[in-house]
């Protein structure tokens, strides 16, 4: 992979994306057997600068650093000098007048990596950008799933929830597509924006017409706040008509998976028999989280090999 940043599937060729898949499956492997350490970012430092709440995409990318054998260092926003007024870009610039190496940023704004990483010399990584991308996660599940199935190409992935707010769907949506999964989205139509069927979605008018014959189907993460703002009627209705339960699955394909980028509103996105049940793969997501990170890290550091 020959470039400086990673800000989004939308940009990545299907080659880049089968690159970071297969080197984050060697990772996984390794992982796996116990082997942590590698000194592939040796001497490198990277600098995890999260302006919104992460439990999985934080730990991981600090872990995925220190693993490679980075300095890491956590900037917290709500003690840093932005409390001060200091702009993103004045921050960006402070932080690459100390040769830093790796920003990963996560930031509410959709367009702020992108910004950012225009202005330093570091490598900046998207950790979630706004209703925008969330690129490592979508890579993260094309992970779980290419290991599971062996491929991408030909699978049927199913996406149910707030697809309007969702950056998790919209990566996944592009990158799943670039690879030739067949990707269907059912939301409330308060929550499907107009023309993701331009970008390879199938638009779902029902639950069972997204889940039928599906290999995978994803449930997204709804914040509590959407509801007060008019989207849907009550949670209890939402968990009946979009969520993912031991019923709805009977459509998917015999062997279908259950992902959830997590973290999960249990009862409401996900029931917790489907949670804890066989075929989740919530926890397996998280270890592929680590995997996918580590390869991404590598790579724009322009190591291809473990
Ligand atoms: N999936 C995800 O981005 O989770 P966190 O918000 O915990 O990082």
């Amino acid at each position: 992979m020959d470039r400086k940043d990673l800000l989004g599937l939308y940009d990545l060729a299907p080659e880049e994306i089968g690159e970071i898949l297969d080197l984050g499956l060697t990772f996984k492997a390794a992982l796996k057997r116990g082997e942590k350490e590698h000194s592939i970012l040796k001497g490198k430092s990277a600098v995890i600068l999260f302006y919104e709440n992460s439990t999985r995409t934080h730990t991981s990318f600090e872990l995925a650093a220190k693993f490679l054998g980075a300095s890491v260092v956590n900037i917290s926003v709500a003690t840093s000098s932005v409390q001060k007024g200091e702009t993103l870009v004045d921050t960006g610039k402070t932080l690459d007048a100390m040769k830093n190496d790796f920003i990963v940023i996560r930031h509410p704004m959709g367009g702020a990596p992108k910004l950012l990483a225009e202005t330093v010399k570091a490598h900046v990584v998207n950790g979630g950008d706004g209703m925008h991308e969330h690129p490592t996660q979508a890579l993260l599940d094309m992970l779980t799933l290419k290991e599971h199935f062996g491929r991408i190409e030909g699978l049927k992935i199913a996406i149910l929830g707030d697809v309007r707010h969702s950056r998790v769907a919209k990566s996944n949506l592009y990158g799943l597509t670039k690879l030739g999964a067949e990707v269907r989205l059912f939301a409330p139509k308060t929550l499907m924006p107009d023309g993701l069927e331009r970008e390879g979605a199938i638009v779902c008018s029902s639950r069972e017409e997204a889940v039928e014959g599906a290999d995978a189907v994803m449930g997204l993460r709804i914040q509590l706040e959407r509801q007060k703002a008019g989207n849907f009627p009550s949670l209890v209705e939402y968990a009946k008509y979009y969520g993912v339960d031991e019923n709805i699955l009977h459509y998917a394909k015999k062997g279908a998976i259950v992902l959830h980028p997590g973290p999960v509103n249990r009862g409401v996105e996900l029931t917790s028999e489907v949670i804890d049940g066989e075929t989740s793969r919530i926890e397996d997501q998280v270890l592929s989280g680590l995997a996918v990170r580590m390869a991404a890290l590598s790579l724009l550091n322009g190591e291809g090999k473990v």
